[in-house]
Formats: structure tokens, C-alpha cells, sequence
């Protein structure tokens, strides 16, 4: 009798809601319909590489509801781990270990960075599938990611929050909502919450622009504000810096000018820190009302999945296992409407989602008289 085929499974990157919805969705098909075995890695790509591993079987029973992820997370890349105080390539080592749990397929959980890996897997001949996870909302080709929906209400439900005692206060508050380099948590919750300024890393801001708003607000009644500002959103000045930084790392060939670029992006990341209480001050002195801030931080990616995100998960999570038994490798499981689609990680790999600046939301956002900042 021919011997069962066998998944491995890891999830990558920032930690999301849903993830142990995916991780069920996977195995409980991949199980139950195709007699498959599922096989976890800890850590993401750092457990595969040192080969630790744990049977899913009955481990896929009541994980739906939590949070986090059942197997750990890690942003390390096989190509580049930093082991012993050194960076190795360790691809040789995730293949050893492919081969050693005789894997028929290898399903990865995670976002644009994820899928890059998964693509160098691909390449060096494994049999590789993803599945779009991340609060940010910025892996291209898909519909939806995991995640975001859950983070979406987190965020919306502070804003909500915010606007009472602010309102008792007459005060500004900045509240800063997660985002590595895209805007649509912040946009979302918002709009959802109802915020009088958004400040999104696609539309560079003016402090004046925003304590211009803020006044108007006062002269009609309303002295205090909401200020949703995204981690990664840069006054015009500083957005031109970084802009620069990015072009500069886009463009380097040699191994000295890509070192030297990602050296000089780190430094223009680390001078960010600590915006969002900056512009609380400037708004202060500006504006003559009183502001505080509040930070939402890992908050918006604990806890209980929404339910939109276990429906999403669990499809998605399905689907891939429809994929590995149709021998369908070196795609993104991406959502479509209501069903899925595979689409070729090339598509996918290393890349992101800005907000476009005539979406929907974004026209909305100013048809309501939100100040987007500039
Ligand atoms: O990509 C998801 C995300 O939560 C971003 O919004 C945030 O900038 C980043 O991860 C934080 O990463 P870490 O968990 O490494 O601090």
C-alpha cells in the first residue's frame, strides 16, 4: 500500500489573528478528505531549518477561537539566519529536513516577505504553497488576508473608546494604529471610527494642514479631535527622505552599495521613532488644545480571531489543501470573491499593496470632510 502523503506546515512573520483557524482549515481537509498526514514546524522557516517539528492530528481540534499561532512565529529567512552570532544560509538544512519527513508539500502562512522565502524554496526544487496572512491588508494579488479584520475591529472599537473621553476633555487625541508601510488599518478604523484626521504613509502630512482642520472643527463647536495616525505615516519632509532611502536601496547592485543602503534606510527608521508623540506636541502648540496619545500597538494583533477572519481562514486554509492534493505548487492561495485562486508566488514575492490615493475609502474619507493631512 502506497504510504500517505505527508504536508508540513509553519507560519512566518508577524504573528495574525487566524492563523490556528488556517492551520485547522489546512490539516482538518488535508486529514479528512485526503487522508494526508500534517506535520508542524516551530518557529516558522528557524524550524524547519533545525529540523523541530510536532505531529498535527489531534493538536487541529479547539484552536479555532485562539489567537496567535499554535506552532510560533519567526521573521528568519533560510537563506540568511543568524546562527551562532552568524549570518548562514541555512537552505540546506530546510531541505535536509523536507527530505527527512519525506514531505509531499510544504504550506507556508504568511505575508510578502513570506512568500519570498517560499519562492527561493521553490526554486531550490520544494514543493511550496502559501496562504496570505497579515493585519497591514498589504499582500498584493488577493482579495483579503487573515488578519486584518480582526485587527480592523480592534482598532475601531479604541477609536470608539477614544472619542468619550476626549470629548469630556476638549482634547486632541493622536491615537497610533499599527502599519509597517501601508495605510489601510488606519484608513479602515478610521473611517469605521468615525476619526477627524487620518494620517496614512501614502499621503504625506502638513502639521499646519491637520491644525487647520482642527480649528475649524473648534470655530463650529467641537473642540476636541481624533487623530488616526498609521506607525509608518511621515510629514512631507520627512517622507521625501525616505523615499530617497528606499530608491537608494532599490537601486544598489553591489553586495557594498546594498549593505550601505540598508544601513542608511535603518537610520531614517530609526530617526521615525517617536513620531506620533512629535506630532502630538506640534498639534498642541499649533492648535492651543491639550493632546495626548495613545499607542495601540500588539493589542491590534492578540486575542480572538473576528469571525470574518476564521471564515476567511478556514477557506483558504481548505483550499490549499485542495491545491497540494491537485499537485498545484508555487502559489499563493489568493482570495476571490467568495471562492479562491491560485497565483503564482512570483506575483506575490517581495512585494506590497499601497493604498491607492483614489480608493474608495480614501475619496469617502474626504467626501465626509476627513482630513487626510495634506
Ligand atoms: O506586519 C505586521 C506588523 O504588525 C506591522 O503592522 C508592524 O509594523 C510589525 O508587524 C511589527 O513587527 P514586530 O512583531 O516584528 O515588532
Amino acid at each position: 500500500m502506497a504510504r500517505a502523503r505527508r504536508i508540513g506546515i509553519l507560519t512566518a512573520g508577524g504573528d495574525s489573528p487566524g492563523l490556528n483557524a488556517a492551520i485547522r482549515g489546512i490539516g482538518k481537509a488535508a486529514i479528512g478528505q485526503y487522508g494526508m498526514e500534517v506535520v508542524g514546524f516551530r518557529d516558522g522557516f528557524r524550524g524547519l531549518a533545525e529540523d523541530r517539528s510536532v505531529w498535527l492530528g489531534r493538536r487541529l481540534s479547539g484552536i479555532l477561537t485562539k489567537g496567535g499561532t499554535i506552532l510560533g512565529t519567526s521573521r528568519d529567512k533560510p537563506h540568511r539566519m543568524l546562527v551562532g552570532g552568524e549570518v548562514v544560509d541555512m537552505t540546506g538544512a530546510v531541505i535536509r529536513t523536507y527530505e527527512k519527513h519525506r514531505l509531499d508539500a510544504l504550506v507556508c502562512l504568511g505575508g510578502g516577505g513570506t512568500a519570498k522565502n517560499a519562492l527561493r524554496l521553490v526554486r531550490a526544487g520544494l514543493k511550496v504553497i502559501t496562504l496570505p496572512k497579515t493585519i497591514d491588508n498589504d499582500v498584493v494579488m488577493t482579495d483579503a488576508s487573515f488578519g486584518f479584520a480582526t485587527a480592523l475591529d480592534i482598532a475601531t472599537d479604541a477609536i470608539d473608546r477614544l472619542h468619550s473621553t476626549a470629548h469630556s476633555h476638549h482634547r486632541i487625541i493622536v491615537v497610533e494604529t499599527m502599519g509597517h508601510r501601508a495605510g489601510w488599518l488606519t484608513l479602515a478604523a478610521g473611517l469605521a471610527g468615525g476619526a477627524d484626521v487620518i494620517l496614512i504613509p501614502e499621503i504625506p502630512y502638513d502639521a499646519a494642514s491637520i491644525a487647520a482642520a482642527i480649528g475649524r472643527r473648534v470655530r463650529a463647536g467641537s473642540n476636541f479631535s481624533i487623530v488616526a495616525v498609521a506607525e509608518s505615516a511621515r510629514n512631507t519632509e520627512d517622507a521625501g527622505v525616505y523615499r530617497q532611502a528606499e530608491a537608494r536601496k532599490r537601486a544598489a547592485s553591489t553586495p557594498e552599495q546594498v549593505m550601505a543602503a540598508i544601513g542608511a534606510l535603518a537610520t531614517v527608521e530609526a530617526a521615525h521613532a517617536g513620531n506620533t508623540i512629535r506630532l502630538a506636541s506640534q498639534l498642541e502648540a499649533l492648535t492651543g488644545l491639550e493632546s495626548r496619545v495613545t499607542i495601540l500597538g500588539y493589542v491590534q494583533r492578540g486575542g480572538t480571531p473576528s469571525a470574518a477572519d476564521r471564515l476567511l481562514a478556514t477557506r483558504l486554509g481548505s483550499a490549499g489543501a485542495d491545491l497540494v492534493n491537485a499537485g498545484v505548487f508555487g502559489v499563493m492561495v489568493a482570495a476571490r470573491g467568495e471562492g479562491t485562486e491560485p497565483v503564482p508566488l512570483e506575483q506575490v514575492a517581495g512585494k506590497h499593496r499601497p493604498v491607492p490615493l483614489d480608493h474608495p475609502w480614501v475619496l469617502a474619507a474626504r467626501h465626509v470632510g476627513t482630513c487626510l493631512g495634506d
